[in-house]
């Protein structure tokens, strides 16, 4: 017989019909006479109960009937005599797909209890199959489909930048390097460097940082693109916004300044966010349902101001707030935990680097909405960013969010070859590096724009996990490449 999924079946749709269903159990609650299983099989966060009438079957299959045990039930399907669901399947024929030990089943996170997260991670190949990690996955998925829609919808192009790039132009982190120089034996040159010459491209190669630069080549010609790819830092920041193996989208658009790019990327947010709010209300209500939860054992002051629906609602419906940098830094300056010293890092004065503390102030307590920061000192900042006239600042901007601080950091760029060139010596990048990236200024430049959003940042504002590990399914970070 064909497998029905269990969303499918939970529609009701096939009330008094015979229906096969696969999945794992997460729970047998029952008596001597009748086990009652929660089945689940991925296909949405709710479970089916399973009625299995245990003088029809063996005492030997019943037992194996435990949690974690992956079955297949045949049966009909009728309106369920408990209160939790519409219908329930009354199993007739069984068969053990995939045994579990109950013994093994204790000394893991399959165990139907409460687990902290911190438990979770050590056991990542098995929390794809808890309700939390189910929903996490689910909503990363739609969030990952809205932006090939949106930006589809709208006619981009998706391009692919590479993974291994011989650019270390970008200045966006620390790089990992790509070898297959024998490290122990590793060649020199006359100089007793390392003879990258004789590495695989001939050449020192990393892991990309970003798509952009290359991203920047394909809309001086296709107009509008994008890149959705995994990119690498190296840096050794424990935080619980930072991994070192991330996905980010980073569109890129011809003829855009950056009062469009800014415009674009309040767009496209509030989209997958509504989109996922639209596609995936089941988890995303268990998800609001267990922050709340969570936030009822927290002090008062850390907990969550408005809870997740309300906070996602809000920022669909609500115009981000658009400031400049030195307007920023005016406010953070004369604000309460600067003056009363609150602040780790006090804002003395224009030019400082904004830290995750001053980011929240202004998001969470001044605005308490999302803030487009703009016009930052250009020595903050990136060396393709285009200079204002003020010989000061460049046309930068960061999106700060609620709970998460920076999500997106984008640029209109420097297209007039000489001031990009001012720009690479302030930076001190070897031309003949980024050479390619000059010629476009030469041969045909325009204005353009573009930014990048960090993938798991947005996953976790959508769903409320707090830290960034629970948003992606195997997280790289300093000293951990579990799995
Ligand atoms: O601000 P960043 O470094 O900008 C760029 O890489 C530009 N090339 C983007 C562009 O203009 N096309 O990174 C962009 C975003 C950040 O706002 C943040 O959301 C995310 O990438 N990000 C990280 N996410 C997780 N872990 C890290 N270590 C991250 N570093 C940046
Ligand atoms: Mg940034």
């Amino acid at each position: 017989m064909r497998r029905t999924e269990v969303k499918s079946v939970l529609t009701g749709a096939d009330e008094g019909n015979k229906v096969n269903v696969k999945g794992w159990i997460r729970t047998n609650r029952g008596s001597k006479n009748v086990s009652f299983i929660a089945l689940n099989d991925g296909s949405t966060i709710k479970n089916l109960q399973v009625v299995v009438d245990n003088d029809k079957f063996s005492e030997d299959l019943v037992k194996r009937l435990g949690t974690g045990a992956c079955v297949s039930f045949t049966g009909d399907l009728v309106a369920s005599q408990g209160s939790g669901q519409a219908v329930e399947l009354l199993a007739e024929t069984i068969e053990v797909l995939g045994d579990a030990d109950p013994e093994d089943v204790k000394l893991t996170i399959l165990q139907p209890k409460r687990h902290t997260l911190e438990k979770l991670r050590e056991q990542a190949h098995l929390r794809f199959r808890t309700n939390t990690f189910g929903a996490v996955f689910r909503v990363r998925n739609a969030l990952a489909y809205a932006i090939h829609k949106y930006f589809n919808d709208k006619g981009y192009v998706y391009v692919n930048t590479p993974i291994i790039t011989g650019s270390d132009a970008e200045g966006a982190g620390e790089m990992f390097q790509v070898t297959t120089l024998d490290l122990k034996n590793a060649p020199l040159n006359d100089q007793k460097e390392v003879d990258f010459e004789q590495d695989f491209f001939g050449k020192a190669t990393n892991l990309t940082v970003s798509g952009q630069l290359e991203a920047e080549l394909a809309a001086l010609a296709l107009g509008k693109v994008y890149t959705f790819g995994p990119t690498f830092r190296a840096e050794n920041s424990n935080t619980t916004r930072h991994v070192a193996e991330f996905w980010m989208i980073e569109p890129e658009v011809a003829f855009a300044d950056l009062n469009e790019n800014m415009d674009i990327a309040e767009d496209f947010l509030k989209y997958v966010i509504k989109y996922a709010m639209d596609n995936c209300s089941d988890d995303l209500e268990f998800l609001h349902k267990r922050e709340v939860d969570a936030d009822k054992q927290k002090k008062a002051e850390d907990r969550n101001e408005l809870p997740l629906l309300e906070r996602l609602n809000f920022v669909v419906q609500n115009e981000f707030e658009r400031l400049t940098y030195t307007e920023a830094i005016d406010l953070l300056r004369n604000s309460k935990p600067n003056k009363k010293k609150r602040f780790q890092y006090l804002i003395e004065g224009w030019g400082a680097d904004l830290q995750s503390e001053h980011e929240r102030y202004l998001v969470e307590k001044k605005f308490k909405k999302p803030v487009i920061l703009t016009d930052y000192p250009a020595d903050i900042k990136a060396f393709y960013m285009r200079q204002n006239d003020d010989g000061k600042t460049v046309r930068a901007m960061d999106i700060l969010f609620p709970g998460i601080g920076e999500i997106v950091g984008g640029s209109q760029r420097e297209e007039r070859l000489d001031k990009l060139k001012e720009g690479i010596e302030r930076f001190d990048i070897p031309e003949e590096h980024i050479w390619w990236y000059l010629e476009t200024r030469k041969l045909g430049t325009a204005p353009h724009s573009g930014f990048g959003l960090g993938f798991e940042r947005l996953v976790m504002f959508v769903t409320g996990m707090t830290n960034i590990r629970d948003v992606i399914p195997f997280p790289r970070t300093p000293k951990n490449a579990e799995f």
